[in-house]
């Protein structure tokens, strides 16, 4: 039979766990796989940055990973090049059009509860722009009353970046005065004014390809990595949001990366008191996939995200080049007034799996990786894997008194997994219910 390899670029330039997990997966498993009357070689390499020649390049890649990149107009040019003949991750062209205020415009006309925002200009251009246009900038600017804006939110708000990340230059405010100051302070940035919503719960869900993750998530921890622990006392809750919430978050998750044509994406959703959930942050070119975050929950992003290469490399699963063909199905949608909200998700969720292709992929994995569980739970409970997050704990915290304790702490979680995924695995074999600790066959069996 004839071999072709399908070779997966991926460039990551400060999440050493994810890219080495990911390598490492890819290694154990290394994918042979039957298609098209070939036998395909699936392997992941790492690119690197260099000169090309433009008249004559050739891409290695069936597929590019670009992640933490998106900055970098040397590396974007070279993808958009390519965007044709390459399966890119995410869509480049949509990420550097699109940013929290259109989003929060878009999501909102399509019907999802979007607190109360306002879009605001950033306060000046110094720095922006190298040409003298100050007389001009004077005159295409209308007046406003910040004091206006504020009292229409209300208070407490948020003020944001319209582009931001990490939680830069956000600020809470509470009334008036912290309004004007933080606004005074944000120099050259677009912000937006934001609605606080007061919550019971706050879910992340990170998307890649159709599979959804949903994940709790705690934003008063003090560290940045702490914040996917339930607590200072348990790492994690499974059913920690109800079914019917579990289902609703995937699927706005799930219509959001379709709609951008984001393959990794993460959405931040609070819940309110009367249950209503109102996305916060969702345009995440370069969501947190770093064990020291996500512990008990990186195993299974690392293995969505190895499920979803190998499908596309395979396939050769192709993007339209405008990210918006499929729009108009969106907001024809969103435009019927005979659905409910629940509704309305559910035909945006069909849309979104056409654009996933999500039965297809279900059935490539069935038919194509049958063993994928069981391989991924091998390369997970290695020696190869403990080492990854030694490594990670060495990388990310430069305290070296901390290192045993922290590592100890990241393994014992992941022993906990281990021991979760081996009882599911067991469940499975024995054909009863699926009950999955992280519910991810649910997630996706349930609405696919
Ligand atoms: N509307 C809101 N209501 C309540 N909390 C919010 C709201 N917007 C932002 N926050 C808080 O501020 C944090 C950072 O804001 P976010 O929009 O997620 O920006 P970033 O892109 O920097 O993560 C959120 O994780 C949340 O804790
Ligand atoms: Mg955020």
């Amino acid at each position: 039979m004839k071999r072709s390899d399908a070779v997966i670029g991926m460039i990551d330039l400060n999440n050493y766990s994810f890219v080495a997990a990911l390598q490492g997966l890819m290694k154990h498993l290394s994918p042979q796989i039957e298609w098209d009357g070939e036998k395909v070689d699936v392997r992941l390499e790492r690119m690197h940055t260099r000169p090309y020649r433009v008249q004559d390049e050739e891409c290695p890649y069936r597929v590019i990973v670009n992640r933490n990149i998106h900055w970098n107009s040397y590396a974007t040019s070279y993808f958009m090049m390519f965007a044709q003949r390459v399966y890119m991750l995410n869509d480049v062209a949509s990420f550097l059009a699109m940013n929290k205020n259109t989003t929060y415009g878009h999501m909102s006309h399509l019907g999802l509860n979007i607190p109360k925002t306002w879009a605001l200009p950033s306060r000046s251009y110094e720095g922006l722009v190298d040409v003298p246009i100050h007389d001009l900038l004077h005159m295409d600017h209308d007046n406003f009353d910040l004091r206006e804006i504020g009292r229409d939110v209300g208070y407490p708000a948020f003020l944001k970046p319209q582009s931001g990340g990490g939680w830069k230059g956000v600020s809470k405010v509470n009334n008036e005065h912290d309004l004007i100051k933080a606004c005074d302070a944000s120099g050259n940035t677009p912000l937006n004014l934001q609605e606080a919503i007061e919550f019971k719960e706050f879910v992340r869900v990170v998307g890649i390809g159709p599979q959804m993750l949903v994940m709790h998530f705690n934003p008063d921890a003090k560290y940045s990595h702490d914040r996917y622990l339930r607590s200072d006392k348990q790492a994690v809750e499974f059913n920690f949001i109800s079914s019917d919430h579990y289902a609703e978050t995937s699927r706005i998750t799930r219509m959001i990366n379709a709609f951008y044509k984001w393959d990794h994406n993460s959405c931040e959703m609070l819940i309110d008191k009367d249950g209503k959930v109102h996305p916060i942050d969702f345009a995440n070119a370069c969501p947190d996939s770093s064990l020291v975050s996500l512990h008990f929950y990186f195993p299974t992003l690392v293995k969505y995200m190895a499920q979803w290469l190998i499908y596309c490399a395979v396939t050769r699963r192709q993007k339209a080049a405008g990210y918006a063909v499929d729009w108009h199905r969106y907001f024809a949608t969103g435009a019927r007034n005979d659905l409910s909200y629940m509704e309305r998700l559910e035909e945006y969720n069909k849309i979104a799996h056409d654009f996933f292709n999500t039965e297809h992929f279900l059935s490539f994995c069935e038919e194509h990786m049958p063993d994928f569980d069981q391989q991924a739970q091998d390369f997970f409970a290695s020696d190869a894997f403990t080492e990854i997050i030694e490594k990670e704990v060495k990388y990310y915290f430069t305290f070296q008194h901390e290192w045993s304790q922290k590592i100890a702490h990241y393994r014992g979680i992941h022993e906990f997994y281990l021991s979760c995924e081996r009882d599911r695995l067991r469940q499975k074999d024995s054909t009863t219910t699926v009950v999955s600790a992280t519910h991810d066959q649910e997630a996706m069996g349930s609405e696919a």
